[in-house]
């Protein structure tokens, strides 16, 4: 949002650079954070160099994930040797899972502030420039004040994300999301609704809700008000032509909820919905409250109400104890299933979670070699899935122009699949009709209908 690129620094402005790493949420975040800087008087620029406020918004969900924002850290004390006046402010989940410690590792930070704390950020900045001494807060909050935070979109933006609820109670044994972002919390109904009317008025067409487990949303509120509901209600919001969310957990996904995708008519045909591994055995260890046989009904399910229906996931391969006989079971799954795409990952152990104490840890190279086998299955799975678009046509929200082409324009269809085709670029953020000419493993190649007048929607 907001990005500025600008060759030559003028000194009656402050410049704010944010780098992301993690999830939609932590990406919602930053969104939520450049809204707060602006208001401080920060404009963003797309240039380190040129910054004046460096803000690292960090994630720890796997090994690999801590050593990019490790690395990057190195890199931000180079400009603040060069600049000392230089701000360097870190946040998100790296940064509530080290506190203080941080300081350990990075002496030249100047604000650390955590995954509750984002709306008091403004306030520690504003120290940092009065006092020029760091500033740390990883302290969590009942109520979570950074949810009401609205991001203002950026002029010509389609889709915003909207945080529903913050924070999680699964504890599976693998995941220290439950205690750096904190236990479940559902933001009340008419918060929400309030915040996907105004950005409505801002011309946002899509909304993605956003949760660690949406299907819970409520829970805590009041038994009688779910996600089910929530849904239908933005579904009666007028401007809304698309929703998403994620993430479900499989096993809060409801009849409801699976009902829902045939009656809420801007309820996109995509679902994430991570299984973690096809064997009931490393399902039960992984503390996750489904076997695959109930996983596979409610695909079947999901199915039933909206054939079309793309199904995405997640797999963890080497959990500790995972057997080639197990891993062999996931590969079944995926065979069953045939999922649209999945994200997959190696095990990667953390702190604090229930999974250290586990034995029977997979070798490295066993774990790699699990994860190459099922990534060259789901490649298959994905070109079989994304085969069967060709020669239809499909509903195409338009993004912007193409990183590929200076013709070509690109988009997503309801099933959150990319598509590139031939186009004006005033057709952002509308919606087209695309008869898909040819699949590919990561995009879709596609011709506009001609005679389009009846077939846009423009707003
Ligand atoms: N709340 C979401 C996603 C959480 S993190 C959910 O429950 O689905 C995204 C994915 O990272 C997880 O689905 C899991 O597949 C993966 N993941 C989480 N912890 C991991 C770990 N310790 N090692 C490897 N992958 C992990
Ligand atoms: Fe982590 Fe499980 Fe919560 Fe997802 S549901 S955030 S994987 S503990
Ligand atoms: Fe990472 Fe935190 Fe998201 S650990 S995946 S940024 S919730």
């Amino acid at each position: 949002m907001f990005h500025n690129v600008h060759k030559e620094k003028r000194s009656d402005r402050k410049y704010l650079y944010i780098q992301t790493f993690g999830c939609q949420m932590n990406v919602s975040d930053s969104d939520k954070i450049r809204t707060l800087l602006t208001g401080e008087g920060y404009e963003t620029t797309n240039d380190a160099e040129n910054a004046d406020l460096i803000l690292i918004n960090t994630c720890s969900i796997r090994e690999k994930a801590a050593q990019k924002v490790y690395s990057q850290l190195g890199r931000f004390r180079m400009l603040k040797e060069r600049n000392p006046k230089l701000i360097l402010a870190m946040g998100g989940c790296l940064a509530q899972q080290w506190g203080p410690k941080i300081f350990i590792r990075a002496p030249y930070l100047d604000v650390v502030f955590g995954t509750h704390n984002i709306h008091r950020l403004p306030e520690f900045i504003r120290e940092v420039e009065k006092n020029r001494s760091p500033v740390v807060e990883t302290g969590f909050n009942p109520s979570v004040k950074s949810l009401d935070i609205m991001a203002v979109p950026e002029e010509g933006a389609g889709s915003a994300y909207v945080t529903i609820m913050q924070g999680c109670n699964n504890f599976c044994s693998y995941c220290v999301v439950p205690y750096l972002r904190g236990p479940e919390e559902s933001r009340p109904v008419q918060d929400i609704l309030g915040e996907v009317k105004k950005l409505a008025g801002h011309g946002i067409v899509e909304i993605v809700l956003l949760g660690q487990n949406v299907n819970s949303y409520g829970k805590a509120i009041d038994g009688n008000f779910g996600f089910p509901h929530l849904l239908q209600a933005i579904g009666r919001v007028e401007g809304i032509e698309r929703i998403r969310f994620t993430t479900s957990h499989p096993r809060d996904l409801s009849e409801d909820l699976m009902r829902c995708f045939a009656e809420v008519d801007t309820l996109c045909e995509h679902i994430h919905l991570p299984v973690q591994s096809g064997s009931d055995d490393v399902l039960r260890r992984m503390n996750r409250g489904y076997t695959c046989a109930q996983y596979l009904k409610k695909v079947e399910g999901l199915r039933h109400y909206r054939p079309d229906i793309s199904i995405t996931s997640d797999i963890i391969v080497g959990f500790p104890g995972e057997t080639e006989i197990d891993f062999q079971a996931t590969l079944a799954l995926m065979e069953a299933v045939q999922f649209d795409n999945l994200f997959s990952f190696k095990y990667s152990e953390r702190e604090g979670t229930a999974a250290v104490g586990f034995d029977r840890q997979v070798p490295e190279k066993v774990k790699g070699q699990r994860l190459q086998q099922l990534q060259a299955l789901q490649e298959k799975h994905t070109q079989a899935r994304n085969r069967i678009l060709e020669g239809r046509v499909a509903e195409v929200l338009v993004e912007g122009k193409s990183k590929n082409s200076e013709n070509d324009m690109t988009g997503r269809t309801r099933s959150n699949k990319i598509v590139n085709f031939r186009g004006a670029h005033e057709l952002s953020r509308k919606t087209v009709s695309v008869m898909i000419k040819k699949a590919y493993l990561h995009s879709l190649r596609g011709e506009m209908v001609k005679g389009v007048g009846d077939l846009c929607s423009s707003r």
